[in-house]
């Protein structure tokens, strides 16, 4: 490589490019060629800082560009409202100004807290995604969608903002633990289930490989996840409707890991579990079959992810806490559910009873 795949999210004038590839984060014209002021704030955390701030440093000072950094402690725990004032304040003490960029180096986490972050400096300042997990890769620094937790709800503070540019260096999954690929691997499957089945039988031939670390498949994967994102999000960028559907598990997923505290569920594991939970109910309404079901727990059991919820997760505690979803509408849960491989709604039109048997199940 370097640039190994370019593709752009077209969004009017908030459009922006993707690049895939390995060693980019020492690309110094890449990431310059997106700052449009002579300043910028890298957040990174403790964990990928020591890895890759070195790098992204150099191209900045070899560019002239005024930096400063902010690292944060590591984990969805800390993807606070505090940790959003923490960046404020040294934007503010730092005297950065509108024209500043803030360049998010890291996975999900940071990338949702800085994006957050930039999105209401000075009522919003440029940033630039340098995702270092596959997750983070392949969704949450492509789509906008900014934000941070509520002790009550996750993602319950947050805003549509799109960054400048996303840099996706699979290189930097040469350190990234085997848990946490697998965890990303989640939500590349997730597209195949909701978008593309031939997506899902390349990933079904792929997935040792991939789970391997070839650099190849990882690129490919990341591109097709990408381009799978890319296309849905410039149909339905405010998610009104079809955006939603790049939530199939979440709202089982997002419950699973509020209720077992962040940070213990990692959110691909918890997404992993919650897509068999939505293809239990999708077959108890009659609109998939057992096959897809095997297939689909085949394929997150070789990625060594969860296939089920937590034994001690109660049914009620499932209720209480999905009925804290920004999908639901007038109390009533809106669910993401299959209607074949491929293809998936947004749907309130289930039946509850159906629900309950899925949860208890
Ligand atoms: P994460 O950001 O917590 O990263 C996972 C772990 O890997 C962390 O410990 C991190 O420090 C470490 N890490 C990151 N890069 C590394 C590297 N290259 N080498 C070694 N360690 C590395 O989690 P994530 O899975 O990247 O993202 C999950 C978060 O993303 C959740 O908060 C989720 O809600 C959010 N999310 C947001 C969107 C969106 O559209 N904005 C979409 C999906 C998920
Ligand atoms: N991860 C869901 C979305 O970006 O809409």
């Amino acid at each position: 490589m370097p640039i190994k795949h370019q593709l752009d999210v077209a969004l009017g004038e908030r459009s922006y490019p993707i690049y895939i590839g390995r060693d980019l984060l020492g690309q110094t014209q890449l990431i310059r060629q997106h700052i449009h002021g002579s300043s910028a704030l890298v957040v990174s955390n403790t964990t990928v800082a020591p890895l890759y701030l070195a790098r992204i440093q150099q191209s900045l000072a070899s560019c002239e560009i005024r930096h400063d950094e902010l690292i944060l402690e590591d984990g969805e725990q800390y993807k606070t409202l505090a940790a959003t004032e923490s960046i404020i304040d040294l934007l503010l003490r730092k005297r950065h100004d509108r024209r500043s960029t803030i360049i998010a180096l890291g996975g999900g986490v940071v990338g949702d807290v800085a994006g957050f972050a930039a999105s209401i400096y000075q009522r919003g300042v440029n940033f630039i995604q340098v995702p270092t997990t596959l997750l983070s890769q392949v969704d949450s620094s492509v789509g906008g969608k900014t934000g941070v937790n509520h002790p009550l709800g996750k993602n319950m503070i947050g805003a549509f903002y799109q960054p400048q540019c996303v840099i996706a260096d699979i290189g930097s999954f040469d350190t990234l633990p085997a848990r946490e690929l697998a965890a990303g691997l989640a939500e590349v499957i997730k597209y195949g289930l909701i978008y593309d089945a031939d997506f899902f039988g390349w990933l079904e031939q792929h997935i040792d490989g991939l789970l391997a670390g070839d650099s190849e498949l990882l690129a490919q994967a990341v591109l097709i996840s990408c381009q799978i994102k890319a296309r849905v999000v410039e149909q339905d960028e405010r998610e009104s409707g079809l955006r939603a559907i790049l939530n199939l598990g979440h709202t089982f997923g997002h419950a699973i890991e509020a209720v077992m505290g962040y940070g213990n569920w990692l959110h691909g594991e918890a997404v992993a579990a919650g897509m068999m939970m939505a293809i239990d109910l999708s077959i108890r309404h009659g609109w998939i079959d057992e096959q897809l079901r095997a297939r689909s727990s085949a394929l997150l059991q070789r990625a060594a992810l969860p296939t089920a919820p937590p034994v001690e997760m109660t049914p009620q505690q499932f209720l209480e806490a999905m009925a804290i979803d920004k999908k639901n509408v007038g109390g009533r849960i809106k669910l993401v559910l299959l209607r074949e491989l491929g293809s998936a709604c947004i749907t309130d039109e289930y039946d509850h009873d159906k629900l309950l048997q899925t949860l208890a199940a």
